[in-house]
């Protein structure tokens, strides 16, 4: 009878999993050459270690001096090499920020559908199942809808923010999401924290600069508590605006709460300098910052099938 078998770097996130599954978890080293090649190796003792084994694949993302094109072929390498010499006898991938989402249809003549190509690469490897969470495809419709052999499921990281919300002494919470696309995250969370007060601004991104344009709608919220609240923190911009028009508000405490703290350069700092009052972030990617966790949401999702 074949075990399952958790395969990813010893890291807290990891054995958290591998507890709460009652699972062993085989340690992976993320080796990177001078030249910026990448040598993912999976610390077995001896060949055929694992060989038959049911394995579950767990890769998270550095966030920060994050870099989706290395994490992708880490990702790839790591299945290649778990199907053909390891020799699982199945492979599932738990990618908790699954990059290249964005770019889920042609905005312009010329350009690649990411997310599908993506998802075509993970299953031609080898991934019979990809976990992923709150995967931003506002074009494509579903995250499973991108693969043509694999499962795909995508797990929504706003619970987990929620439960950190929660913990808060939140003064009459209004939920608000930078964007329309974001509307529905605030429906989600708004309804998690029992209020009806959620609203939305509106968003111009100019596709060439990448500038962004924030267009507010004014909100009565003079003394209470803001929650803004997006999937996605990457340049900051987006996040930082939101912030800015609910605190000249008159907002009482205003918290910045996101899935996936991905954080390009100074991110952080303009959330902050912006007026946040606290950054609650879920731990989809590798940073020393997240209060929220998706742990539990994989484990019940994985033991669920
Ligand atoms: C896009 O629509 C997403 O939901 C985020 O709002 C966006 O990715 C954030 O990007 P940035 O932090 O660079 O403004």
């Amino acid at each position: 009878m074949p075990k399952v078998i958790l395969v990813g770097p010893a890291d807290d996130f990891n054995k958290n999993l591998a507890s709460k599954m009652g699972i062993s978890l085989v340690d992976m080293q993320r080796r990177v050459f001078p030249d910026g090649e990448l040598c993912p190796r999976i610390l077995i003792e001896k060949e055929g270690q694992i060989r038959g084994e049911e394995v579950i694949l767990s890769l998270r993302m550095p966030s920060k001096a994050c870099n989706p094109n290395a994490y992708l072929i880490e990702v790839l390498l790591s299945i290649r090499n778990l199907r053909e010499h390891i020799g699982a006898s199945s492979i599932r991938v738990i990618m908790p920020y699954f990059p290249y989402a964005r770019q889920d249809n042609i905005f312009r003549p010329g350009e690649p559908l990411s997310a599908k190509y993506v998802a075509n690469l993970l299953e031609k490897a080898g991934a019979e199942t990809v976990y992923a969470v709150t995967v931003h495809l506002h074009r494509v419709g579903s995250f499973p809808g991108l693969f043509q052999k694999a499962r795909g499921v995508n797990i929504s990281g706003f619970r987990s923010l929620a439960e950190v919300l929660k913990k808060v002494d939140l003064q009459k919470p209004y939920i608000i999401a930078p964007d329309e696309e974001a509307m529905v995250w605030a429906k989600e969370v708004a309804e998690y924290l029992g209020t009806e007060d959620y609203t939305a601004f509106i968003k111009e991104r100019d596709v060439e600069t990448g500038e962004i344009k924030t267009t507010i709608k004014e909100i009565d919220i003079e003394g209470r508590d803001a929650v803004v609240i997006d999937d996605i923190v990457s340049t900051g911009g987006t996040m930082a605006n939101a912030v800015r028009a609910v605190k000249e508000m008159g907002a009482r405490k205003v918290y910045s709460a996101f899935v996936h703290p991905v954080l390009v350069g100074n991110a952080l700092d303009r959330i902050i300098g912006a007026g946040a009052n606290e950054v609650i972030a879920a731990d989809t990617l590798i940073w020393e910052g997240s209060k929220a966790s998706v742990v539990n949401q994989l484990v019940e999702e994985i033991k669920g099938r």
